[in-house]
């Protein structure tokens, strides 16, 4: 494409839907990521309310758009509208991430992998470590699925304990491992932190307005421990700062953001996607608004 020209007659369409949309970073980093490659691509924000799901997805088929990412309130509903749902996909029960390939629509959930890829990049593997989740949602459900599959030992807490169990037993289920489940309060998560060495939260407290809320007290945290937000909004939250003067190791929500978008722009281009440039854009759209 001529780099003056941003749409032409063979740009390929890709977007995001969901509702409401108006804050999704998404647009973002995946036309800076287009934009670094090279590519005739160009990606769009397109607000979708629940009962015209069906007709949208009817939409990108008909005019050819090539990927759509899929966010709040569609993740599980849009199952029933697509052609194949990959397996970890429908293990999970949600999808982030359709490909069209001539009018067959897939779905992938790229949050599981995109959660994986932000620890293996640092060189953190967590096959055979001690991985502590804080929330059971579907944000948990992902990670807790692909950690699982990858062969970490898990313990799931959360405020609704009934929630972990089932998450637990999902897990048994599908990946034949066990996965201790408890009630997040103070007692359960000090005897867990002692054995853990990756924390991960998937709850909302902490994110902003709220940035003074946190899912640990900072006295149970600990060096040695990696800590992992899925939060992204602050990228430094109240976990993040206490983690980091414990002397733990941290990861930030911005980081499983980029790599499910990375992981949906490689399957949409067929290309490697430009990290570094994806995490550029989104680190400027959340620090300018
Ligand atoms: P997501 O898709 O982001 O995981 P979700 O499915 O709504 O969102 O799950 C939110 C998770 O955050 C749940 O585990 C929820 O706990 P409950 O199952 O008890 O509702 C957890 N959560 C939300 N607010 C919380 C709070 N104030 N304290 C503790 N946990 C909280």
């Amino acid at each position: 494409m001529k780099s003056d020209e941003l749409i032409s007659g063979t740009t390929t369409i890709c977007g995001v839907i969901g509702d409401p949309i108006a804050h999704t970073m998404s647009p973002s980093m995946h036309n800076a990521a287009f934009k670094a490659c090279g590519l005739d691509y160009i990606y769009l924000p397109f607000r979708v309310k629940k009962d015209e799901l069906g007709r949208a997805i009817a939409g990108m088929r008909a005019l050819n758009i090539r990927g759509l990412n899929v966010t709040i309130p569609h993740k599980v509903a849009i199952r029933q509208f697509i052609d194949k749902l990959d397996d970890m996909a429908e293990k999970i029960g949600a999808v982030n991430t359709l490909v069209n390939e001539n009018g067959i629509v897939s779905g992938y959930n790229t949050d599981a992998q995109g959660f994986l890829q932000a620890l293996l990049e640092r060189d953190i593997d967590p096959a055979g470590k001690t991985v502590s989740i804080l929330g059971a949602g579907g944000a948990a459900r992902a990670i807790s699925f692909i950690l699982a599959e990858r062969g970490a030992n898990l313990i799931i807490l959360n405020r609704t304990p009934e929630k972990a169990g089932e998450c637990a037993g999902r897990i048994a289920q599908y990946f034949g491992r066990e996965a201790r489940a408890m009630a997040l309060n103070n007692q359960n998560l000090k005897a867990a932190i002692k054995e853990t060495d990756i924390l991960v939260n998937t709850t909302s407290l902490g994110m902003s307005p709220d940035v003074q809320q946190t899912p640990v007290t900072a006295d149970l945290l600990q060096c040695g421990t990696v800590v992992f937000d899925t939060v992204y909004n602050p990228l430094q939250t109240r976990l993040l700062m206490e983690a980091e003067k414990a002397g733990a190791k941290t990861i930030s929500g911005i980081d499983m953001l980029v790599w499910q978008g990375a992981l949906a722009f490689e399957k949409w281009t067929g290309q490697q996607a430009p990290v570094d440039a994806m995490r550029t854009a989104a680190i400027k759209r959340l620090t300018e608004r």
